[in-house]
């Protein structure tokens, strides 16, 4: 039987969801269940004076109006608000906490109803009366006043020195608009109320013993009591990492009623959510004449909230690429009267990765060299942040096939050199880093008699295909049919596992599966040496593996026992075992994702509009588990970058601080029409450091380095440098 790991196997979970029998956080009933809506403070910055709910409260059909002033008490200390998801914590919004108002859009009712229309129409009757103070969401407005957040990233040598010497300088400014996620599912929580104080929730989220442990402990209840599933998830992309605050008030909503209470959020609503942070990148190059580094200088500004400092690493990213004796990076916040943002693809990598791969275009073309000779001459097989290897870095060999299959030889270098008819031609590439992190986790085997397994985890799937993988995994591990495997995922009460998220779930679930696999094994073997004159009474279980539903000899052929043999000899009908898997700590490697992106733009001179006509993506991911989701993985990150390259921007009314396209009609975002060729490579990365199978995890590095692509191609195409996104058509002008 060949191998699962590596084989491009379809989605084990892809029948469920296109038959609608895969149900979503939004989608569960239960016989008292009520409906909940929202609303939303219209100012950005004061205070709720007043709640008029009287007129709301006699339609019939409403049940009640929850309001910062007559909600049910939650556990007051601050540590009991602390979401605690890795790799950083932090203290989300609180709804319905508090009479203040933090951003437009803020949730201060709940009103609940018998009917979701009843439930809509009558918060259309509540009036609010607030006291407004002065807001700023304007990045700009704010900038000088931005302070540095401490960094790991150590400067090195003297960059403003070595910048000041050097013979080739290129500086710059980028800026990347507020994005937001925009899934297809709208963020919904079901809190189902089981009696006596227990609640069961379906949530969108990417975590759900994150949900759990926060809602335990804002409502003071046990683990016990409160259950949160996440079985399927309709996209998130980080915007569901951290509980979101519909979780929140359903569960206050059912705890209220004694009742259950769906709550399901508008289109509009979501952009009351987490986002990727408008981001101002300056980026200072220095460099000998014959292309290699003297100076990095990389500095962010980015937006958070007042209430929070949420910010990811935009600078350093350098470090991992280019070498070069002097660098220095800062990140800087700037407080605005928004909401907090929060990770979105790849986040600070998407950012300043694009500014830093822009900037290196522009230094190619000061030094009049190819931009990929030009990375090659720096290329780095050290993080310079830690000093430390790579635990495998393919890169050069991205560069080089990516190359190969793009045609990049057949560049002219000069812009505006290359045509097709009316339109301008440009090719531009870029190169992507991301990390390769693993967490602990823990899964569950029960091996029946028959033959099949079922394997379990907490883990969630947002659709990365965490169910596929793990069916691969589980049925070469146990020597099974994968149609022999079911897996279940997204229930708090399953084996521990981190939120879905930093593309760690498929190196970290893939190997709690292995390590429990084994546990399995050791007691078939175990029972199998019982067996009288057992054909496996002298061998160990390092010699030992399980395939074809029998426990066998690594080494000599016809020593088997079959399972079913086993568990009759033992007289027992299932094997359940569950381990968790702990990755031993290296400080010695730096762990990394790698690739290279080419992309072609055709530029309509008159009209200036862009097209994003082939892209190629060379991706070194260390072990390629399923080539089929993984290229789905790239393919969707690459459709996300042509999106912040070209469409995407989160437009905010300063006047009223408050956000104007909160729709996805006026939000732009790529459709079918906008994505073309998309032609993904896997570059061998065998890496036997990492960890046992060499995985490392693919679900970012897809858009990091994308947009820089286009972008560089558009200066290709036009002679035109933009270097605020996303290129929209007057920009060319
Ligand atoms: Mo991802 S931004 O870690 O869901």
């Amino acid at each position: 039987m060949a191998p699962y790991i590596g084989s491009a196997t379809s989605r084990v979970d892809g029948r469920a969801k296109v038959t609608g029998e895969a149900r979503y956080a939004g989608e569960f009933n239960a016989p008292d269940l009520c409906y909940g809506f929202v609303i939303e403070s219209t100012i950005a910055k004061g205070r709720i004076a007043r709640i008029d709910a009287d007129e709301a409260l006699r339609v019939e059909g409403v049940i009640k109006v929850l309001t910062p002033e007559n909600r049910p008490r939650t556990a007051e200390p601050d540590k009991a608000w602390k979401d605690d998801v890795a790799p950083e914590h932090g203290s989300p919004f609180r709804p319905l906490y508090d009479e203040s108002i933090k951003f437009s859009g803020q949730p201060i009712v709940l009103l609940v109803a018998e009917e979701w229309e009843i439930a809509r129409y009558a918060a259309s009757l509540i009036r609010i009366e607030y006291e407004e103070q002065a807001f700023v969401t304007d990045l700009y407005e704010e900038r000088h006043r931005a302070f540095a957040v401490a960094r790991p990233d150590k400067a090195l040598g003297d960059a403003g020195r070595a910048y000041m010497a050097a013979e080739v300088r290129h500086e710059a400014e980028y800026f990347i608009p507020t994005e937001h996620h925009n899934p297809m599912e709208l963020f919904a929580s079901t809190a189902v109320w089981e009696g006596a104080g227990k609640l069961t929730v379906y949530d969108k989220t990417q975590g759900v013993q994150n949900v759990q442990r926060y809602l335990c402990s804002v409502f003071n209840k046990k683990p016990e009591e409160i259950r949160v599933m996440s079985q399927y998830v309709g996209g998130a992309f980080g915007s569901g990492l951290r509980p979101q605050y519909q979780v929140v008030l359903a569960t206050l909503g059912a705890l209220a009623l004694q009742r259950s209470v769906r709550l399901v959020l508008t289109r509009r609503q979501m952009y009351g959510l987490g986002h990727r942070p408008a981001t101002i990148e300056r980026v200072a190059l220095g460099s000998r004449a014959d292309g290699t580094l003297d100076s990095v200088t990389h500095e962010a500004i980015a937006v958070t909230s007042q209430f929070e400092e949420f910010f990811r690493n935009d600078t350093g990213w350098a470090a991992l690429l280019y070498k070069s004796a002097n660098s220095q990076y800062v990140h800087r916040l700037a407080r605005l009267d928004v909401p907090s943002s929060c990770d979105m693809r790849a986040p600070g990598a998407a950012t300043g990765v694009y500014a830093l791969e822009s900037a290196m275009d522009e230094l190619a073309v000061a030094l009049k060299l190819d931009p990929i000779e030009l990375r090659l001459r720096c290329y780095s097989d050290r993080d310079q942040n830690e000093d430390v290897p790579y635990t495998s870095k393919q890169l050069r060999e991205c560069y080089r096939q990516g190359a190969e299959t793009f045609g990049w030889a057949k560049r002219n270098p000069e812009p505006r050199s290359m045509r097709d008819g009316s339109e301008l031609v440009g090719w531009g590439m870029a190169t992507g880093v991301w990390e390769a992190l693993q967490v602990s986790a823990a899964a569950r085997i029960v091996l029946t008699a028959n033959g099949h397994a079922e394997v379990s985890c907490a883990a969630s799937d947002i659709g990365t295909g965490t169910y596929t993988i793990l069916a691969q995994v589980a049925a070469d591990a146990l020597g099974l049919p994968i149609e022999n495997i079911s897996v279940r995922l997204g229930d708090s009460t399953l084996p521990q596992a981190p939120v879905e998220g930093g593309s760690w779930m498929a190196a970290s679930a893939s190997h709690a599966v292995v390590a429990v696999a084994d546990e399995v094994r050791n007691e078939l073997l175990r029972v199998a040496k019982t067996i009288k004159d057992s054909p496996l009474s002298e061998t160990s279980l390092e010699n030992t593996k399980l395939v074809g539903g029998r426990i066998a000899s690594k080494h000599v052929p016809n020593i088997a026992v079959s399972i079913s043999d086993v568990m009759r000899h033992g007289a027992v009908d299932r094997i359940e075992k569950e381990s968790t898997n702990i990755f031993p700590e290296d400080n010695a490697h730096a762990r990394n994702t790698h690739s290279a992106v080419f992309a072609e733009v055709k530029v309509d001179e008159q009209l200036g509009v862009v097209r994003v006509t082939r892209v190629v993506n060379a991706v070194a991911a260390g072990r390629i588990l399923n080539p089929k989701t993984a290229q789905s993985q790239i393919m969707g990150g690459v459709v996300w970058g042509i999106g912040m390259a070209l469409h995407e921007k989160t437009l905010f009314d300063h006047r009223f601080g408050r956000v104007m396209n909160a729709n996805i009609a006026e939000y732009h975002v790529p459709v079918n029409a906008d994505v073309h060729d998309i032609e993904v490579i896997f570059v061998d990365e065998p890496d036997e450091i990492i960890n046992p199978m060499g995985v490392k995890g693919l679900g970012e590095i897809g858009i990091v380095g994308v947009a820089a692509a286009i972008a560089n191609a558009v200066y290709h195409a036009t002679g035109t440098r933009v270097r605020d996104l996303p290129i929209t058509l007057d920009k060319l002008g």
